[in-house]
């Protein structure tokens, strides 16, 4: 029997290795982490995530042939493949610090390989990591590896979260980077044996390590790249009486172009656009090459944009101040489906109207109380840590309240914010939420996910990212 084990209980390796267990019982998977509350919460029926349909395949499995162990380096010695999937978040100090990625859990893993290993084994990384990182790997494991052969492949995750399952269970493609000896090629194949159970032969990509490793860095930057250009041509909208909605699916016809990833939003969030393009604009910056790393510089500068654009229209809409006033907070989470909050562009336009004294009442249907708090009272460096590693601030945010559900946050409001695209947000009772708001009463939706005609019938001013304005917003002053 073939022997998994996947370093990183998080985001992606938990749901990852629960597929993997699922279409190969005949494969022993477990999946370990230092961080124990993990591991005790993936064993339990409460698991560490919230993913649609995770738990279903977590039942199936667990137990049989997948196991959840803070045994790190029981379960290392044992196997015959060893994923990686430890978090690379952005550095914060030293050299790179703002940019470059932060190696040290995985160097930190690579070294405990190396240590514990008494096999050969094949070292797979999952984690996104830079261009040429492989070959560091390989010096940590080969300096102190007693003998054993390791091969270090790249094998980065397209999964997306709020759909990981289903892109698991049928990814666009599978993509495998692997040295280009006889040694390399045969680990390469015994890691497609593993996909093949699933995923059909045309779907598994092969190339050598630094195309995977860069592959995964630039279909982030591509995709980020999307919504920043949608997002930009939002603001021309507003400026011309132009709808954002009608040009892309315009331009979304165009088979060049394609339809997908072009809703205009408040910006973009998650933990893996941004870190993941400033880690490739330090290293095109590391190569001498600065007009790319300024082009990719830019997809982030215009998100940052984005997300101060909506604060400012916010206040001005609101007579130019909001101090004072409660504003309903409508979703956390950086998208819908998921309760994870790294650099939810939420954070951005709730600290930006807490700076202008806003009263902020806050729902989401996933994101508790206390999560949402350490976002807020915390400096923005310290985000891209893992929510265990995150300091809990000091700092009283007397001016936020979390509560329960949307009619709470928005009675008495003088405006609501929607920052996330839950599905229930669609279905409320905009009549009954009017009746219970200040006057005039204010919707911001910042992910195009409103009935903005049925919303302005009741008598709400609207504001829609990237649509004709309503008379009472083209009056107010112009926005930066
Ligand atoms: P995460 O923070 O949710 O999980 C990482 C886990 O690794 C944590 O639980 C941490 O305790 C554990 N860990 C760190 N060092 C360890 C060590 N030495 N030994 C054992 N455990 C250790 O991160 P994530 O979201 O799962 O992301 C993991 C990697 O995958 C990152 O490189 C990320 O860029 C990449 N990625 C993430 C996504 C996503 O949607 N979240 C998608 C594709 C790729
Ligand atoms: C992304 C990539 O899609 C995935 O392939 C990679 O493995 C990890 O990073 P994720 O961040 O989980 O996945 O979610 P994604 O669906 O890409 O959304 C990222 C952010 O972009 C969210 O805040 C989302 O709301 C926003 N978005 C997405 C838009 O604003 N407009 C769009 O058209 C699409």
């Amino acid at each position: 029997m073939v022997k998994i084990c996947c370093i990183g209980a998080g985001y992606v390796g938990g749901p990852t290795m629960a597929v993997i267990a699922l279409k190969c019982p005949k494969i022993e998977v477990v999946v370990v982490d230092i961080f124990e509350p993990r591991i005790i919460a993936w064993n339990s029926d409460q698991l560490p995530i919230y993913e649609p349909g995770l738990d279903d395949v977590v039942k199936q499995c667990r137990g049989k042939n997948l196991f959840f162990s803070k045994d790190v380096e029981k379960h290392v010695a044992e196997a015959d493949i060893v994923f990686v999937s430890v978090n690379t978040p952005t550095k914060t100090q030293g050299l790179g610090a703002g940019k470059a990625a932060d190696l040290t859990y995985w160097e930190s893993a690579a070294r405990m390989i190396a240590d514990v290993s008494k096999s050969d084994k094949i070292v797979v990384e999952k984690s996104t990591v830079p261009v040429k990182t492989a070959e560091a790997i390989e010096k940590i494991l080969t300096h102190n590896s007693k003998g054993i052969n390791f091969q270090i492949l790249s094998n980065p995750e397209f999964l997306a979260e709020g759909t990981a399952i289903q892109d698991l269970f049928k990814p666009d493609r599978v993509l495998i980077g692997g040295r280009e000896t006889p040694e390399g090629q045969k680990a390469i194949q015994a890691l497609k044996d593993v996909y093949a159970h699933w995923v059909p032969a045309e779907r598994i990509i092969c190339t050598n390590l630094w195309s995977a490793e860069l592959s995964k860095l630039a279909a982030n930057a591509f995709l980020a790249q999307r919504i920043s250009s949608v997002n930009a041509m939002s603001a021309l909208c507003e400026a011309t009486g132009a709808d954002v909605s009608q040009v892309s699916h315009a331009i979304g016809k165009d088979t060049r172009i394609g339809p997908k990833f072009l809703n205009a939003s408040v910006g973009f969030g998650g933990s893996c656009f941004q870190k993941d393009i400033l880690n490739l604009v330090y290293i095109c910056e590391c190569n001498g090459l600065t007009e790319v790393a300024n082009y990719w510089k830019q997809v982030v500068q215009v998100n940052e944009y984005q997300k101060t654009r909506f604060v400012n229209r916010v206040v001005s809409s609101m007579f130019n101040t909001v101090s004072g006033k409660k504003i309903a907070i409508l979703g956390f989470a950086f998208k819908k489906d998921t309760g994870d909050t790294r650099e939810t562009p939420a954070i951005g336009v709730c600290r930006g109207l807490l700076g202008d004294k806003a009263i902020l009442s806050i729902y989401d249907p996933q994101v508790p109380q206390e999560q949402i708090q350490r976002d807020l009272s915390m400096h923005k460096s310290e985000l891209d840590k893992p929510p265990h590693l995150r300091p809990v601030s000091a700092i009283a945010i007397e001016q936020v309240t979390c509560v329960r559900d949307a009619y709470e946050a928005t009675k008495g409001a003088h405006g609501i914010c929607v920052l996330t695209e839950w599905d229930e947000f669609k279905t409320l009772d905009y009549q009954k939420i009017y009746n219970d708001m200040q006057k005039p009463a204010f919707v911001f939706d910042g992910r195009n996910v409103m009935d903005v005609d049925k919303l302005r019938q009741i008598g709400f001013i609207v504001y829609s990212i990237g649509k004709p304005l309503d008379a009472w917003l083209k009056d107010m002053p112009a926005v930066a």
